[in-house]
């Protein structure tokens, strides 16, 4: 499938890609901490920062074209997620940001007693604010492990911490760590057969695949831009029948439609600019190989082409890998499980500190990183240190077999010379 993908072109995209410092090439496999962006992205929000600077809600012709943007962003995202209509579409600051507002809002219509679930494969992004309602509320708190041989949330699982009290689950499509997906369609339906909203947190599988929120029957799903191409900013999309009911802290006197109900003080209007530019780069990319037709169906054929591309670099990386005595991947490896994870891969070597590797892997300007990633969960469910973490290397669909080629070489040869220094 690799002749599919337009691999020089899309790298072409990207100014970022070709940079160099002092001479020495960059390889970028940092992308589950945030992806390079199209020149596309940069010049939209440049543009809308040298030509259409302006508040919202006034007469003239800036702040007109200034609701443009929003508008336009919110459309965007509508047909990148496959929402029902763009006023299901909040954006703020990012994932973080939005989740702990969002809970604050639920937190309102819950009550002492009342149970929430969430799990030990998440981001601290989706677990840390609802702790800390249910500690201000008196809720019940639930943790569902992951299973260690499936690497996935399982439905058995959760259906046993399930309850007639549970208010909500709070899960992830991917996760940052193991790289694993979740089958959150299956998992929602038995949360929604206990009456329980579900807040899906797909920051690590939206660069990865196609989503359909109308498909997943979830109730809340939220993303960050900055992690598939686009500018830092965060974007939750709310089912209608759900958020329409919801009353969120907010200033008395701004508006009361959805979404500016969720959406706090000036947008960050020059990013949403960005924001459109980056969907429209997916939709470029489906277009490229084949797919006329809607925005949203150009999109899937984007996702359809970078998903095969990517997964060749995954088998790569991990065939590359297995090759190293008391090297542990902590994640699906098996080749013909691809489909079940994002290609971020991470992973722990006996004797030898992550940061070590890290460290030695960054001096030759292989950007990769160590540590928990905030999956604080995930390490201590697999008994991690915490302090110590992993090391984790994230493809995107820019990358190339030739860089993953280069990583390998640099990771046998880092271990090799550490293990040599320290015999
Ligand atoms: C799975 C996941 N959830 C949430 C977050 C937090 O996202 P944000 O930085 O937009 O708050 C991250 C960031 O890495 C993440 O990987």
């Amino acid at each position: 499938m690799m002749a599919d993908f337009p691999i020089e072109a899309v790298r072409g995209k990207f100014p970022a890609l070709s940079l160099t410092d002092d001479g020495r090439r960059r390889i970028y496999l940092d992308n589950p901490a945030g992806t390079q962006v199209p020149l596309t992205v940069a010049d939209a929000v440049s543009r809308c920062l040298l030509s259409t600077n302006a508040n919202l809600g006034g007469f003239f012709e800036t702040t007109l074209a200034a609701q443009k943007v929003v508008d336009g962003a919110h459309a965007a995202m509508a047909d990148f997620l496959n929402a029902a209509s763009a006023e299901e579409i909040v954006i703020g600051a990012n994932m973080t940001t939005l989740t702990y507002h969002m809970s604050r809002t639920l937190g309102r219509t819950m009550k002492p007693g009342d149970e929430i679930i969430v799990t030990r494969m998440d981001h601290e992004g989706n677990v840390s604010p609802w702790l800390q309602l249910a500690e201000d509320l008196g809720l019940v708190v639930r943790f569902l492990p992951f299973d260690e041989r499936s690497w996935q949330l399982e439905e058995t699982a959760l259906k046993a911490l399930l309850s007639d009290k549970t208010r909500l689950v709070a899960l992830n499509y991917a996760s940052n760590l193991t790289g694993s997906i979740n089958r959150v369609k299956a998992l929602t339906a038995a949360a929604k057969q206990a009456g329980a909203l579900v807040y899906v947190d797909a920051v690590q599988f939206a660069p990865h695949g196609l989503i359909d929120v109308q498909e997943l029957g979830c109730d809340f799903l939220i993303c960050s831009a900055y992690k598939f191409f686009g500018p830092h900013m965060g974007i939750l999309w709310g089912r209608r029948d759900v958020i329409d009911t919801l009353k969120p802290y907010k200033c008395r006197c701004s508006s009361n439609v959805l979404p500016e109900r969720f959406e706090l003080g000036t947008p960050q209007i020059e990013l949403m600019a960005g924001l459109t530019a980056a969907i429209d780069y997916f939709a470029d990319l489906g277009a490229s190989a084949g797919e006329g037709g809607s925005r949203r169906q150009r999109i899937a054929r984007a996702f359809e082409v970078s998903i095969a591309y990517e997964n060749t670099l995954a088998r790569q990386l991990i065939e590359g890998l297995s090759d190293i005595e008391g090297l542990v991947i902590h994640g699906i490896t098996d080749p013909e499980r691809l489909a079940e994870r994002v290609p971020t891969i991470s992973f722990t070597v006996e004797g030898i500190e992550p940061e070590t590797i890290v460290r030695q892997m960054n001096a030759e300007n292989i950007f990769v990183w160590s540590g928990h990633n905030y999956a604080w969960e995930v390490v201590h469910q697999l008994g991690i240190p915490a302090e110590q973490g992993v090391v984790r290397i994230g493809i995107a669909h820019y990358n190339t077999a030739a860089e993953i080629g280069e990583t390998l070489e640099s990771v046998h040869r880092m271990i090799a010379m550490l293990r040599q220094e320290r015999s």
